[in-house]
């Protein structure tokens, strides 16, 4: 069965009324991702940062998967598909997704800060000061702040590596190691990039240009029916 590997980012969740970070009403022009998303953030002020992300996680499991995060599920029925996300939503999963590693961690679950880093679901509810996970620690947010380590790269990019088809889509592309992913796929896969706008397309990749409800259907449709998008 012939590979895909989707490596999606914020824009694909825009139209499921979510904000992405770096466009003009973007989450981090509103916000100083220093004091949000960073340790130092953290432990200067934990409950403006739990306040933070209580909202987002309120918002994004109140939120519904689009015809793009739907039309990504689909291709499940003809390919072998990995979904490599930045996205810390559960929209993949909740449009029937189901190998999709989160680069950047998982908003419907927090962790302790102690050495186990015990996890526990929330789905959409909020993490208070003095929350404590199973092992009596402090909990926190499941995400990768600014400074952490991004998880399942070595395995992201053997992913990238052996895929026939990539498919990138809602992402500026400017947040390293994930956005370097690109640069592991093979020059014969068939490349595609759908976004907004994007200052560089990566070498080797076609760039569609658009809203991804509208966009990613279409790419989708083609490889279904085995044309070229
Ligand atoms: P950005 O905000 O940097 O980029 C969003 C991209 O999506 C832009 O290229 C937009 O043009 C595009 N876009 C917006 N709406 C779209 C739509 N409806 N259809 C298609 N494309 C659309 O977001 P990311 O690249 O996801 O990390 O940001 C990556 C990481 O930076 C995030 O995971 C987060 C952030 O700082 C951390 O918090 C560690």
């Amino acid at each position: 069965m012939a590979t895909i590997v989707v490596l999606s980012g914020s824009g694909l969740s825009a139209e499921s009324g979510l904000p992405t970070f770096r466009d003009a009403a973007g989450l981090w022009k509103q916000h100083p991702w220093q004091e949000l998303a960073s340790p130092e953030g953290w432990r200067r002020n934990p409950e403006l940062v739990l306040e933070f992300y209580n909202e987002r996680r309120a918002k994004a499991w109140a939120a519904q998967p689009n015809e793009a995060h739907r039309a990504i599920a689909a291709l499940e029925q003809k390919f072998d598909v990995a979904v490599i996300t930045q996205n810390v939503d559960a929209l993949h999963e909740r449009a029937g997704s189901t190998v999709v590693l989160h680069v950047h961690g998982e908003l419907a679950w927090a962790r302790g800060t102690g050495p186990s880093r015990k996890r526990q679901c929330l789905e959409g509810a909020p993490i208070h000061l003095g929350h404590t996970c199973g092992e009596g620690t402090q909990l926190r947010p499941d995400i990768v702040w600014f400074g952490e380590e991004t998880r399942y790269m070595d395995e992201a990019r053997e992913i990238v590596a052996l895929a026939d088809k990539v498919l990138v889509v809602g992402t500026s592309l400017t947040v390293y190691p994930a956005a370097g992913l690109v640069e592991f796929a093979r020059n014969d896969a068939e490349r595609v990039v759908n976004s907004l706008d994007l200052d560089e397309i990566p070498a080797g990749f076609r760039f569609l240009a658009g809203k991804a409800t509208d966009i990613v259907p279409k790419v989708v449709a083609h490889w279904m029916s085995g044309t070229a998008p």
